[in-house]
């Protein structure tokens, strides 16, 4: 598992899904109303809208093509709709840099397809 540096803290609005890019995979980073953080994977399970696009509501967000709600702890779509998006572990170190993790082998299957080098995987932000 490898642990990707994203940005500062501070750079994370609460309420507001912010997109990033690791390994060309898309992930959803969200800052909520308590100040904790979630990452998931920034597509939605229903037709891949963009959940850093939806609004968030406590630990939700809805999507904003057709207002699935994604449960922000789990990753799940709420019944009675179904399916999920990918969670990552996120951190913040003592310098307030935002952290997210990503098992090689888990962005080999979501994020990059076969014809791409295994060297984009080591690639820092
Ligand atoms: S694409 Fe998200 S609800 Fe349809």
């Amino acid at each position: 598992m490898t642990w990707f540096k994203l940005m500062k803290l501070h750079d994370l609005e609460p309420k507001r899904g912010r997109k990033v890019t690791i390994a060309q995979c898309e992930i959803g980073i969200f800052r909520l109303y308590d100040g904790s953080l979630r990452a998931i994977g920034n597509t939605c399970p229903h037709r891949q809208g963009s959940l850093t696009d939806g609004i968030v509501s406590g630990h939700y967000v809805y999507c904003p093509l057709h207002d699935w709600k994604i449960d922000l702890n789990t990753g799940l779509a709420e019944a009675p709709d179904e399916g999920a998006t990918e969670m990552f572990a996120v951190r913040v170190d003592s310098s307030n840099n935002v952290y997210v993790a990503m098992d090689d082998d888990m962005a080999r299957a979501m994020c990059l397809n076969p014809s791409q080098s295994e060297e984009s995987l080591s690639t820092k932000n």
